[in-house]
């Protein structure tokens, strides 16, 4: 838990809470940067995971760069002084209107459809673009948040890189960078690698590339025996792929949930403990309005009853306070649950608060960060 002080947070602020821990995202990154340290990369944060100012601001002191996805959030990562060339942008099915916006801020943007390029026509002259392509590749995991299956909506199908050199002797822009995004939480390196390979397949097709971006899918631990992905192996095998290829190029890896995940707690109030026929519900002041991922991906959330630390265990579905099904955990052993129990789930830092509704209109929580013994809402 990091020796965050919960109980001073939650005395000053109340909960529901999202509380950050600074050093953990600090930690997380050094960790990235050193499997990477042989090869020339930049690590280009993936907002989405959590775009809070401060969170970004971490980031920035660290020397990272962003991965934007709208256009707003191109906006907000200038306005807080990333400069156009330490951000990307690789959008899904955004408008054309949204894309030239951004190239027009001089942004590296990622297509991910041939279709584009024809719309965007006479604008995309002596521009470098990027292509955000699909190898079309099946690999294991939560099939939701897969993104590189030849069923999936993202990326360029490979079989239509073929085309994208007659649209630029139509249109005069340069390629200069291929992207792959392969999914989340990816636990096989070799499903990573089988992805990624790929863009040092298709680079050779183009003459002024620039860098291979990578995307993610680096996984993290949300339970105690999981295990984080083995990133000297993936490093390693990026090294060796670059020293065998042909052209002199950078790397770029946009890591959200590895950078951000664990940093972050949800940190809640029991309103009540109630017997159902057959199973004991605790009702937390949250759901899925605060923390969707339990109920959209059947993810595991590790929580914690901080206030009885020593309760006999006992099994609970741990429920929220909408009116829907919000489950976060079904048949949970926690220490005994009482009202007015403080409980924290675990690795909410990353698309939890970014992906936070006010349903039922219900608030979102304060979002609190602890960072080198101080505490702040921010
Ligand atoms: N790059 C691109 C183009 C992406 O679409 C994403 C995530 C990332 C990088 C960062 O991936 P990460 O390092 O966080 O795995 N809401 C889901 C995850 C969806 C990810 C969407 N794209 C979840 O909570 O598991």
């Amino acid at each position: 838990m990091n020796n965050i002080p919960f109980e001073k947070i939650v005395h000053k602020y109340g909960t529901p809470l999202y509380v950050y821990h600074g050093e953990n995202i600090e930690q997380q990154y050094a960790k990235l940067k050193k499997a990477f340290s042989e090869v020339d990369t930049e690590i280009h944060y993936a907002m989405k995971a959590n775009e809070n100012i401060e969170i970004l601001n971490i980031i920035k002191n660290l020397g990272g760069g962003i991965d934007a996805v709208s256009a707003n959030e191109v906006d907000r990562a200038l306005s807080i002084g990333f400069k156009p060339e330490d951000i990307v942008f690789t959008p899904s099915c955004a408008s054309v209107d949204e894309i030239l916006y951004v190239l027009n801020k001089k942004v590296n943007v990622h297509i991910g459809a041939i279709e584009y390029f024809p719309l965007l026509g006479n604008e995309l002259n002596g521009k470098k673009i990027g292509l955000r392509i699909n190898p079309g590749v099946k690999i294991g995991g939560n099939q939701k948040i897969a993104t590189s299956h030849n069923d999936s909506k993202f990326g360029i199908p490979v079989v239509f890189i073929n085309k994208v050199k007659d649209l630029q002797k139509e249109y005069g822009f340069v390629i200069n960078s291929l992207h792959i995004h392969t999914g989340s939480n990816i636990s096989n390196v070799n499903d990573l690698i089988k992805s990624i390979d790929n863009i040092f397949k298709y680079a050779s097709m183009f003459d002024r590339m620039e860098y291979l971006d990578i995307g993610s899918g680096l996984k993290i631990k949300y339970k105690d025996d999981d295990r984080e992905i083995d990133l000297n192996a993936y490093a390693g095998h990026i090294k060796k792929k670059l020293n065998a290829h042909n052209q002199n190029l950078k790397i770029k890896i946009e890591p959200g949930k590895f950078l951000v995940g664990n940093a972050g707690y949800l940190v809640t109030t029991v309103n009540m403990v109630k017997q159902g026929y057959n199973k004991i519900f605790a009702g937390l002041n949250s759901g899925f309005n605060h923390l969707i991922r339990p109920m959209y991906y059947e993810a595991y959330h590790e929580i914690i009853n901080i206030s009885n630390p020593h309760g006999e265990m006992k099994k609970y579905d741990v429920v929220g306070q909408l009116c829907e099904e919000d489950t976060f955990a079904y048949d949970r052993m926690l220490n005994d649950v009482r009202i007015g129990d403080i409980v924290v789930i675990k690795s909410a830092g990353a698309y939890t608060a970014s992906m936070a509704m006010e349903y039922n209109l219900r608030n979102k929580p304060k979002e609190i960060l602890y960072f080198r013994d101080k505490i702040t809402e921010i």
